[in-house]
């Protein structure tokens, strides 16, 4: 059992993610703005007051407290809880050494996906080296973050590896229609960003499982790995889509309905493959675009 802090423990992800560790045996501190004054304790991660007593002998600290989207905040909000904060976090962690950091970046941390203007990748599908294109604030949070886990990992005898989540729900909720009826009005309104994502998605325990392998993986993991299902929520072949959507971009090598993103670095670095897939959950939720 490791003694291991979490932050946004009241979230989405973060609820998922504190139920996984307890079962897994665990003892779990789980902090966030929004404490429950019993199993989450109330902390603001822009106050790095209570870090230092917090983190005090843990074996790992688990940082998920952020505002997950562009339009969660006012812009000022969104990038500097994202970043002030996340700096706090990872520095206190650092010096009370904690020897391993697990953190939530995002697949927007390219900034593609979100780019005001029609931007692409280089290619599909497309991994963490891919140039970034920085055109919001949200993205660029999550870009400046995999920057400050990287200045930790450099002056700290610490192992942070950040997280590259897509878009994560739990995928069966009542019956998938929630996701259904997201993943319609995405493809609707911006099938640009959809392509963009690799048309991924990864369901909350897969999510939770990823936090599990990152906390395991072998030293120096990486700071940036995109973790997603092996396939979309598309019905239609993930290349026949792109060709359509993006005529001009290079597909290399995907095959049916794989999703437009390179996971080798989840395979190899963490030895993480997502379990739960849209088509055994919800079939009914998974999107035809060509038809
Ligand atoms: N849900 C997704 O699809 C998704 C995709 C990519 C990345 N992420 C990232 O995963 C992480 C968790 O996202 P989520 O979907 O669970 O979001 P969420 O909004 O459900 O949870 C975030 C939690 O952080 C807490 N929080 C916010 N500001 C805080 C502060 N200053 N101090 C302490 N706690 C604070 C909130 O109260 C909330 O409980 C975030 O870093 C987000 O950017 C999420």
């Amino acid at each position: 059992m490791s003694r291991i802090v979490l932050t946004g423990a009241a979230g989405l992800i973060g609820k998922a993610v504190h139920r996984h560790l307890v079962a897994e045996g665990h003892d779990v501190a789980a902090y966030d703005r929004d404490g429950d004054g019993s199993s989450v304790a109330s902390a603001d991660v822009m106050d790095a007051t209570w870090m230092p007593r917090a983190f005090a002998d843990a074996d790992a600290v688990v940082h998920l407290a952020a505002y997950p989207g562009m339009w969660e905040g006012t812009p000022d909000e969104v990038y500097a809880t994202n970043t002030v904060g996340t700096f706090r976090v990872l520095w206190a962690a650092a010096e009370a050494g904690v020897p391993r950091i697990v953190y939530a970046s995002s697949i927007n941390a390219s900034g593609i996906p979100l780019h005001p203007e029609p931007r692409w990748p280089r290619a599909f599908p497309y991994d963490e080296l891919e140039p970034a294109q920085l055109g919001d604030w949200y993205s660029a949070s999550k870009a400046a973050g995999e920057d400050l886990a990287r200045v930790v990992a450099a002056r700290f005898p610490v192992d942070v590896v950040g997280l590259r989540y897509p878009l994560v729900r739990d995928l069966g909720a009542r019956g998938g229609e929630p996701f259904r009826t997201h993943v319609a009005d995405l493809m609707r309104e911006d099938p640009r960003r959809a392509a963009c994502d690799g048309f991924s998605y990864l369901d909350l325990h897969d999510a939770a499982r990823a936090v599990s392998a990152a906390l395991v993986a072998p030293s120096h993991p990486e700071c940036a790995v995109l973790v997603a299902a092996p396939t979309t929520y598309l019905r239609d072949d993930t290349a026949e889509v792109l060709a359509a959507l993006a005529p001009h971009v290079p597909v290399v090598g995907i095959e049916g309905r794989s999703v437009a993103l390179d996971l080798a670095r989840a395979r190899n670095v963490l030895g993480f493959e997502a379990t739960v897939v849209l088509d055994d959950v919800a079939p009914h939720a998974l999107h035809a675009y060509l038809e």
